[in-house]
C-alpha cells in the first residue's frame, strides 16, 4: 500500500532528524540519541521518560532493567513489544539521569508529536510522571491520583501508569502497576474491538 510506504518513509525520515538533533544542551551528552522503535501500524503506544545508560549506548528505548520489567507487565496485558511503539518524552539521556528539564521537553516535543501524528494509536500509555506531564498539562494531577485511569482528548485514548523504572524497586506501585496492566488488557479488548 502506498500510504503504508509513506508513512515508513516519514517516520525514517523523522528518526534521522532525531539521530543528528543539537535542538536542546541534551545533544552534548548523548552516545547516541534514541528516537523509539515498534510497529508502525501500534493501536498502542507508551512513551516513557528519557532513554537512561542502556538505552543511550544501544540507541533503543526500554532495554535496560526497566525494560525486562516492561517486556513482563506488556504480556499482562496480553501485548508485545513487536506489537506496540515505544519511545520518551526527550530522546537523548539526561546526564545521571535525572528529570528532563520543561525546556528540553519543549524542544523535544514536536518528534514525539510527529510519532504520534504518523503511528496513529489508539490508545496512549503514558509511563510516569514527565509523560503525564507533557501529554496531559491540563489534568495538573500526579499519577499516584490517576494511575490505571483513561482519558480521552484528540480522539486518543490515555492510559497514565507508574513508571517501571519506579516500581522495579517499590513493591506496592509493582503490584499497583500489574493491576493496572489487566486494567489495560480490559480496555484494549474493548477498545480494539470497536474497530
Ligand atoms: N526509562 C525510560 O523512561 N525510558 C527508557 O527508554 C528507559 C528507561
Ligand atoms: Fe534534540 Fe530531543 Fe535530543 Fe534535545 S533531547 S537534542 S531536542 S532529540
Amino acid at each position: 500500500m502506498v500510504k503504508q510506504k509513506e508513512r515508513s518513509a516519514a517516520l525514517e525520515e523523522l528518526h534521522q532528524q532525531i539521530l543528528v538533533c543539537t535542538k536542546c544542551p541534551l545533544a552534548t551528552g548523548r552516545t547516541n540519541a534514541v528516537p523509539g522503535e515498534g510497529n508502525i501500524n501500534a493501536k498502542v503506544m507508551l512513551i516513557g521518560e528519557a532513554p537512561g545508560g542502556e538505552e543511550d549506548i544501544q540507541g533503543r528505548p526500554f532495554v535496560g532493567p526497566a525494560g525486562r520489567f516492561l517486556n513482563e507487565l506488556l504480556a499482562l496485558a496480553g501485548l508485545t513489544r513487536e506489537e506496540v511503539f515505544i519511545t520518551n518524552t526527550v530522546k537523548c539521556r539526561p546526564p545521571n539521569n535525572r528529570t528532563p528539564t520543561n525546556e528540553e521537553m519543549m524542544a523535544c516535543r514536536p518528534y514525539l508529536e510527529a510519532q504520534i501524528a504518523i503511528i496513529r494509536p489508539k490508545v496512549v500509555c503514558l509511563l510516569g510522571a514527565a509523560a503525564l506531564k507533557a501529554l496531559l498539562p491540563e489534568l495538573k494531577m500526579t499519577i499516584s491520583q490517576v494511575h490505571g485511569q483513561a482519558f480521552t482528548k484528540s480522539g486518543i485514548i490515555f492510559v497514565p501508569l507508574f513508571h517501571p523504572a519506579a516500581a522495579l524497586h517499590q513493591p506496592k506501585w509493582k503490584d499497583i502497576l500489574k493491576q493496572d496492566m489487566l486494567k489495560l488488557k480490559a480496555l484494549l479488548t474493548q477498545v480494539l474491538k470497536e474497530d
